[in-house]
C-alpha cells in the first residue's frame, strides 16, 4: 500500500447520516453555504456573534480586525479585538465552574500502562492550574515572561499551559521527543527563566529520561550564555529510576513546590493581542521558528472550530484527540478548544500499539469515547496490523472520526470509515497548520458530503485561493498553490523576535496573500484536495521537519562534507527521509558510519527525524551556479531516473549515473 497509489475518485461520496445531521450545529450543505457566505460578506458581524460566547472583561472597539497582508503597502500586521481584555484560563475553567459545571470531568487520564488512570474535574483542574500559577509567581514570573515546558502527556501539562496563560506568561511547549540539542536551541531562542519538566515517562516499553535531557539542554544553553533560574520537576517516575538528579538552588520537585500553594489565583486580564504562546515549527530554511499566537483571536478560533468541526455536545460527548501537547494539535484540540467548550476528554500518555495494537479501541470502550481524532500515520500503522485488533472491541460509542497532519490516502480513509467507524461515523479531514492555529479547510459533520482523502471546504471566515506559479488566481477546477486572501482570528501574528522572517516566509512570494506552503487541487464541486508541501518541508508521520535541519545535522558529523535530503513515499509514515551524503576525501563509507550519521541526527533533532536511507554520494547534482537539484535527487531516490526530464543545466551530468550505481550500497 502506498499512501498515494489509489487515485482519488471524485464520484465516491458519503452523505452525513441523519443521526448526525439532526443534532449538528450546522445542518446540511445549504446551511453551511449560507453561513459561510455571511462569514465572508460580513466578517465583522459573523465573528462578533461568535465572540459573544466567550467572556471579555473589556469589549473591543470596531473594526474587529485590522490588517495589512500586502508588503507593497508597508509592514504586514494582523490584529483582532483591539481594545478588548480577556483571559483564556478564565474562559476555559472559571466560566464553567461559575455556571455550576465544576464537577464535570475535564480529563480522563489514561497512562502508558493499562490500569494507570486518573479523573480530573473542572474544579480540580482549576485548583491545579492556580497552584502552578502561584508557584510561577513565587519565583518571579510576570506577565509577558517566557516559560518552557518539556513534559509527558499528563494533566499537569495542559494545567501548566493554562497556569502560564492565567498570569499572562507565554508558554513554549517542546515535544518530549526532541533531543537535548533541539530543546537547547528553543530555550536559547525564547530565553525563559523557568522550565517545567517531568522526571521521566514511559513510552510503550521504553523509559524516556526527560529531566536528564533537560539537564543536558540547560548545560548547552548555559555554555551559550543563557542560564535558566528555576526548573520545576514533576516526579512521574522516581528520579533515581531515570538517572535524574536535582541541582540545588535551581531545581525543585512538584510535591514540595506546587502542592503547598494556594488553590486560588486571580486571573490577569490581558489585551486580546497579548502573546499566549510560542510554538517552534520547521520551515524550508534555517532553524525552527517560534510561531507566535496571541490570546483573543486564538481563543475564538479554538472554540468555534472545536464546537462546529467536531460538533461536540459537551453534556453527552466524550472527546479524544490523540495528539501530544507538544504539537499545535495538542495545543488547540487538547488544551484549549475542548476546555473552552466545557467538554470531557480523554488524555492518553502512551502509544497506540502498547501493550497491543488494540489499545485505542480498548480506551474508546472504557471511556465511551464518541469523538476520536488522530493522524493518518496512526491509521495506516493500525490498518497494517489487521482488522481483528479493532473488531474485538465494540466501538459502539463512536459517532465521529477526525484526521489531521498530512493528506490521508483514500485507502486509509476507507479503512478508518468502514472498519474503525463501522461505516456510520463521518470523518472530518481537517487541513490546517501550526501557523493557522485552528482548522481552515475541513468538512462539518452534519453538513458536508465527504470524499475519501479530501479536506473539502473552507471553515467560516476562511477565504482560500489557488494561484499558479506566476501568482495569478485560478478560477473553477484547478491545481496550484494554496494561499489565503484575508486574516482569520487564530492566525499567527509573527515569528517571535523576527518579524522580517515572518514577512519573508509567508507574505513575500505572492503579494497580498498568506502563503501556506501547500499545493492543492480544487475540483468541480469547489472541494480542496491538499497535495502536500510545495517547499522543502518534510512530513514524516505527521511531524514537520525541514530538509535544511536534517542536512545541517548530518554535516555536523566530522566525516560528512555535504548532505542533501529529500522525501520518498512511505507506506506508514507518509514520507520517509532519504539522505544523500558526501564524505570527506579519504573517508570510506561503511555500515558503522551510516549508523553514526543516523545517530547524529537523532542527537541533534530527535529520534523521529532519523533518516531512513543514507545514500552515499561522491557528488551531488548541481546547477552551474552551485544549487542542488533536488528534483533530480527525488527521482533517483524513488528509482525513477528514467524520468529525469531536462538535466542540461547540471554542471556535471555524470553525477547522476554515479548515484544510480551507488544505490543500495
Ligand atoms: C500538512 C498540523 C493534508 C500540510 C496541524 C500542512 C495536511 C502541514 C493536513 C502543517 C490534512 C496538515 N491534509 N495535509 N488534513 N493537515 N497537513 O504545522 O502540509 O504540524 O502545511 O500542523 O501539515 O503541519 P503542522
Amino acid at each position: 500500500m502506498s499512501p498515494h497509489e489509489d487515485a482519488p475518485s471524485s464520484k465516491e461520496r458519503f452523505m452525513p447520516p441523519d443521526s448526525i445531521v439532526s443534532k449538528a450545529h450546522v445542518q446540511g450543505l445549504a446551511s453551511y453555504q449560507e453561513l459561510y457566505d455571511k462569514s465572508i460578506n460580513d466578517n465583522e458581524a459573523f465573528w462578533t456573534e461568535q465572540a459573544e460566547q466567550l467572556h471579555w472583561q473589556t469589549k473591543w472597539s470596531s473594526p474587529i480586525c485590522k490588517y495589512n497582508f500586502n508588503l507593497d503597502h508597508g509592514p504586514v500586521h494582523i490584529s483582532w479585538f483591539e481594545g478588548a481584555e480577556t483571559n483564556i484560563s478564565y474562559n476555559a475553567l472559571d466560566r464553567h465552574i461559575e455556571n455550576g459545571l465544576g464537577d464535570r470531568v475535564a480529563f480522563y487520564w489514561e497512562g502508558n500502562d493499562e490500569g494507570q488512570e486518573r479523573t480530573v474535574t473542572y474544579s480540580e483542574l482549576k485548583a491545579m492550574v492556580c497552584r502552578i500559577a502561584n508557584w510561577l509567581k513565587s519565583v518571579g514570573v510576570k506577565r509577558g515572561d517566557d516559560v518552557s515546558l518539556y513534559m509527558a502527556l499528563v494533566p499537569e501539562l495542559p494545567a501548566a499551559m493554562l497556569a502560564c496563560a492565567r498570569i499572562g506568561a507565554v508558554h513554549s511547549v517542546v515535544f518530549g521527543g526532541f533531543s537535548a540539542e533541539a530543546l537547547a536551541d528553543r530555550v536559547l531562542d525564547s530565553r525563559p527563566a523557568v522550565v517545567i519538566t517531568s522526571s521521566g515517562t514511559m513510552r510503550g516499553p521504553k523509559p524516556i529520561p526527560l529531566k536528564a535531557i533537560v539537564d543536558d539542554a540547560l548545560n548547552i544553553s548555559e555554555g551559550k550564555g543563557h542560564s535558566v533560574q528555576h526548573v520545576l520537576v514533576l516526579e512521574q517516575l522516581p528520579l533515581a529510576d531515570v538517572g535524574a538528579s536535582l541541582r540545588p538552588g535551581r531545581d525543585v520537585v512538584w510535591r514540595e513546590a506546587v502542592d503547598s500553594q494556594p488553590d486560588d489565583c486571580p486571573v490577569e486580564w490581558v489585551p486580546a493581542e497579548a502573546p499566549l504562546f510560542k510554538l517552534y515549527t520547521s520551515g524550508s530554511t534555517g532553524k525552527p521558528k517560534g510561531v507566535l499566537h496571541t490570546t483573543g483571536g486564538y481563543m475564538l478560533g479554538a472554540l468555534t472550530t472545536t464546537k462546529l468541526v467536531f460538533d461536540v455536545q459537551p453534556t453527552t460527548d466524550v472527546y479524544w484527540c490523540t495528539a501530544d501537547c507538544g504539537w499545535i494539535t495538542g495545543h488547540t484540540y487538547v488544551t484549549y478548544g475542548p476546555l473552552l467548550l466545557g467538554a470531557t476528554q480523554v488524555l492518553f500518555e502512551g502509544v497506540p500499539t502498547w501493550p497491543d495494537a488494540g489499545r485505542c479501541w480498548a480506551i474508546v470502550d472504557k471511556y465511551k469515547v464518541s469523538i476520536f481524532y488522530t493522524a493518518p500515520t496512526a491509521i495506516r500503522a493500525l490498518h497494517a496490523r489487521g482488522d481483528a485488533w479493532v473488531t474485538r472491541h465494540s466501538r459502539s460509542s463512536l459517532r465521529l472520526l477526525g484526521s489531521v497532519g498530512e493528506p490521508i490516502n483514500p485507502e486509509a480513509w476507507r479503512w478508518y470509515h468502514e472498519v474503525v467507524g463501522g461505516g456510520r461515523c463521518p470523518i472530518v479531514d481537517t487541513w490546517w497548520q501550526t501557523e493557522t492555529g485552528a482548522h481552515m479547510i475541513t468538512p462539518l459533520p452534519g453538513a458536508t458530503p465527504l470524499k475519501p482523502g479530501c479536506a473539502t471546504l473552507p471553515f467560516f471566515g476562511v477565504e482560500p485561493a489557488v494561484l499558479n506559479e506566476r501568482g495569478e488566481e485560478l478560477q473553477g477546477p484547478c491545481e496550484g498553490i494554496l494561499v489565503m486572501k484575508r486574516p482569520w482570528p487564530s492566525m499567527m501574528r509573527t515569528v517571535a523576535g523576527d518579524h522580517a522572517r515572518f514577512e519573508q516566509t509567508y507574505f513575500s512570494a505572492f503579494r497580498g496573500y498568506y502563503f501556506t506552503g501547500d499545493g492543492c487541487r480544487r475540483d468541480a464541486d469547489g472541494y480542496y484536495w491538499i497535495t502536500g508541501r510545495v517547499d522543502d518541508v518534510l512530513n514524516v508521520s505527521g511531524h514537520r521537519i525541514g530538509t535544511a535541519e536534517v542536512e545541517s545535522a548530518l554535516v555536523a558529523h566530522p566525516s560528512c562534507v555535504e548532505a542533501a535530503v529529500v522525501a520518498v513515499e512511505h507506506p506508514i509514515k507518509g514520507q520517509a527521509i532519504y539522505a544523500f551524503v558526501t564524505l570527506m576525501t579519504g573517508v570510506d563509507h561503511s555500515d558503522d558510519l551510516r549508523k553514526e550519521l543516523i545517530a547524529t541526527v537523532r542527537k541533534i533533532i530527535g529520534p523521529f527525524a532519523a533518516p531512513d536511507v543514507i545514500h552515499w554520494a561522491p557528488g551531488l547534482p548541481k546547477t552551474r551556479s552551485g544549487k542542488i537539484m533536488r528534483r533530480v535527487l527525488r527521482k533517483i531516490a524513488s528509482k525513477e531516473e528514467d524520468q529525469l526530464g531536462d538535466i542540461s543545466t547540471l554542471a556535471d551530468p555524470g553525477v547522476v549515473q554515479q548515484l544510480v550505481e551507488l544505490r543500495g550500497k
